[in-house]
């Protein structure tokens, strides 16, 4: 089953969804920072929603895997305040290792003979020079901070030219490296117009119907996982194509 989350709840289930979910689910996923929008659920709500989750039953199934990448302060992990549920995380986001299939998961000590028997039958181990790639990653901090600083800036530009693309109704770019836009204003159409924009400027976004069929028609994803010098080109293409959409 499926939540509906918009605009009013920072695009994030809350405690009182949850409450409200009749009957109560076997286990809930949630993904904070989350992808598309990068929004966070701050340390109350998480502790909110722990809560609710304890009271009735439901198993948390905690995707953390933008961990590190937060712009509003340090990201807290459900297990601060579930110690039963599951997390989720990889190298992909953080350590820039998208690619090398090498992830975790910390599972509490009931599941744990069950998700080694899930693991060894589904794929068996993680690639082992992939393993010994992100030892190598763990210890070089200072490259990993780097990047984060990296799409600290390119948020900021991106943000601060959102306005001259007639994009106002964006939601909270707290972590990650997205933002979600509302391009109602110009198409109901998302992945038509991510195609057209690909292919007049070279510039590529993600269609909001690739992660909501409900509303996504009308949202688009900026990605800044980027090189600053990307960015720049990037929005000088931007704004006059933007301005241009704008007119027709
Ligand atoms: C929220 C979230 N979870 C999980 C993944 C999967 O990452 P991977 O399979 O590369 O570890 C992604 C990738 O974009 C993601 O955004």
């Amino acid at each position: 089953m499926e939540l509906a989350c918009g605009p009013a709840s920072r695009y994030q289930l809350t405690a009182a969804m949850i409450e409200a979910m009749d009957p109560a689910p076997a286990g809930l996923i949630i993904a904070s920072p989350a992808n598309p929008t990068g929004t966070i659920i701050g340390h109350e709500d998480l502790a909110a929603i722990a809560a609710v989750c304890q009271a009735r039953g439901i198993r948390i199934v905690s995707d953390e895997i933008y961990h590190g990448l937060s712009y509003v302060g340090p990201t807290h992990s459900m297990l601060e305040f579930a110690p039963d549920a599951l997390i989720i995380n990889s190298f992909s986001k953080y350590f820039s290792m998208a690619g090398w299939r090498l992830g975790w998961l910390v599972a509490p000590d009931d599941l744990r003979e069950a998700a080694r028997a899930y693991v060894g039958n589904l794929f068996l181990t993680a690639p082992s020079l992939s393993q010994h790639a992100g030892l190598a990653a763990m210890d070089d901090i200072v490259e990993l901070e780097g990047h984060v600083a990296t799409y600290a800036r390119n948020r900021q530009l991106l943000l601060a030219a959102l306005p001259e693309l007639g994009l106002t109704a964006i939601a909270p770019p707290d972590g990650a490296f997205y933002i979600w836009a509302d391009i109602g204003h110009l198409t109901d159409d998302s992945m038509g117009f991510c195609k057209r924009l690909l292919a007049d400027t070279g510039v590529a976004t993600a269609p909001g119907v690739d992660f909501d069929p409900v509303d996504g028609h009308r949202f688009i994803r900026f990605s800044f996982a980027v090189s600053t010098p990307e960015i720049e080109e990037a929005i000088g293409r931007l704004i006059p194509w933007f301005a241009d959409q704008a007119l027709s």
